[in-house]
């Protein structure tokens, strides 16, 4: 038995491919350092979902299909209103997944042109979702989306209502791309899951972000800030000093025998692919807002885990302190991960029911024997 189906191989992919011995990552076939170097995370998406990259006018033509979606639609707006401000913007993000679906031109309609219509219709109408829900929670109204900006920078836009500054949506781009997509991960999985049962494209999202919640998955980038937080950030502070703060926390909670987010992975075992990227990002952030102390918890707790236990950080851990830098609430990191993680997900829907088989594993009873009522 395979208790999570830890190292089973159940189906094949052409999306992407994670190799922890090489220790990469490639986007149909392209290394993913190259597509947040050199792409637009629109450019990303596009490959995610056709296998190729878009020429000029390819690109035109999808980019202008994403941003005619980006508007709130108002009946969603309303319930959105009617959810508790202190619940988890997860759970906006899943119902809006759901009221999206229901309200969808297409829905009834599983057929590839219209899966692929709905899937860019979710994947531009999340960001108003998320930066909503962040704005409503602290008095303030809703941004409408600008059709000048870019994916990300319009992200940032109806967000802060402030014209966004290059360097951040660069760092945002950077991190739009490294989320979109990690083969069979238990998101993704769960999304495969429902979709081979041949359900509609909505319903397998919506079990997906209910996956990503989860702090051992999607949850471990707000989990992340948590730990800072608990430590205690003390802007100003030296880099050593916050080191040094960092490192007793660190080995506290070890002794503790506690699951420190942000560290360790099923897949990698000697480090996240992605990590290297997402912390290069992290540091034009750093020196950006002039906050080194953070660079020194980062740094603490990562050498007092690997000291400890050799467990490399993964992509989560730079991903939370960045996001927190760029003003984004705690609990609205992991909505931003469900923002580009719909493209990797509405992929392999596709994909599965390309060549569809319903997924059913078996189990090894270990209950009662058969008794007489
Ligand atoms: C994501 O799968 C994907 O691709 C996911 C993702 C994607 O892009 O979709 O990459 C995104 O979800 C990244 C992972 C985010 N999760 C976290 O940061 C949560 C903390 N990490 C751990 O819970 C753990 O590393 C998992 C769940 C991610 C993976 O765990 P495994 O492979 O099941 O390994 P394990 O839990 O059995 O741990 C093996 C050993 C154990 O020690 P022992 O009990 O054998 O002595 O390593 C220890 C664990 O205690 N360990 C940790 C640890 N991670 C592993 N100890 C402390 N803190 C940790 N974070």
């Amino acid at each position: 038995m395979k208790k999570g189906l830890a190292g089973v191989v159940v189906d094949y992919t052409a999306v992407s491919k994670v190799n922890p011995d090489t220790n990469s990552l490639l986007y149909r076939g392209y290394p993913v350092q190259e597509l947040a170097a050199k792409c637009s995370f629109e450019q990303v998406a596009y490959l995610l979902w056709n296998g190729e990259l878009p020429n000029e006018a390819q690109l035109a033509e999808f980019t202008a299909r994403e941003r005619a979606g980006r508007a709130l639609d108002p009946a969603l707006r309303l319930i959105i209103d009617a959810l508790p401000e202190d619940g988890h913007p997860m759970d906006v993000c899943r119902t809006a997944a759901s009221i999206l679906g229901a309200r969808h031109e297409l829905t009834g309609d599983s057929s590839p042109e219209a899966n692929m219509k709905k899937a860019i219709d979710l994947w531009a109408a999340m960001p108003a979702v998320v930066a909503f829900d962040q704005r409503r929670r602290h008095g303030l109204d809703l941004v409408e989306p600008r059709e000048d900006l870019d994916y990300s920078a319009n992200f940032l836009w109806m967000t802060f209502g402030e014209d966004p500054v290059d360097e951040v949506v660069e760092a945002f781009n950077v991190s739009m791309i490294l989320y979109a997509e990690h083969s069979f991960n238990a998101s993704t999985f769960s999304a495969r899951v429902v979709t081979s049962t041949l359900s509609d494209l909505h319903s397998a999202v919506t079990a997906a972000i209910g996956a990503l919640k989860g702090p051992l998955h999607g949850g471990a980038n707000e989990a992340v800030m948590h730990t800072f937080d608990e430590i205690g950030i003390r802007s100003e502070e030296a880099m050593e000093e916050a080191a040094v703060r960092a490192r007793a926390w660190m080995e506290d909670a070890l002794a503790q025998k506690k699951k420190v987010m942000g560290f360790g992975h099923r897949v990698y075992k000697h480090g996240d692919s992605r990590v290297t990227t997402m912390k290069a990002a992290l540091d034009k952030m750093i020196a950006h807002y002039g906050r080194h102390e953070l660079l020194g918890l980062y740094n603490g707790l990562e050498l007092a885990m690997d000291e400890a236990k050799a467990i490399k950080p993964n992509l989560d851990y730079p991903a939370g302190p960045t996001y927190h830098l760029m003003g984004f609430d705690t609990p609205t990191f992991t909505p931003i991960f469900v923002a580009s993680r719909i493209t990797g997900w509405t992929a392999h829907i596709m994909e599965q029911l390309a060549s569809n088989s319903l997924i059913r594993p078996l189990s090894e009873y270990n209950g009662h024997e058969q008794r007489p009522v």
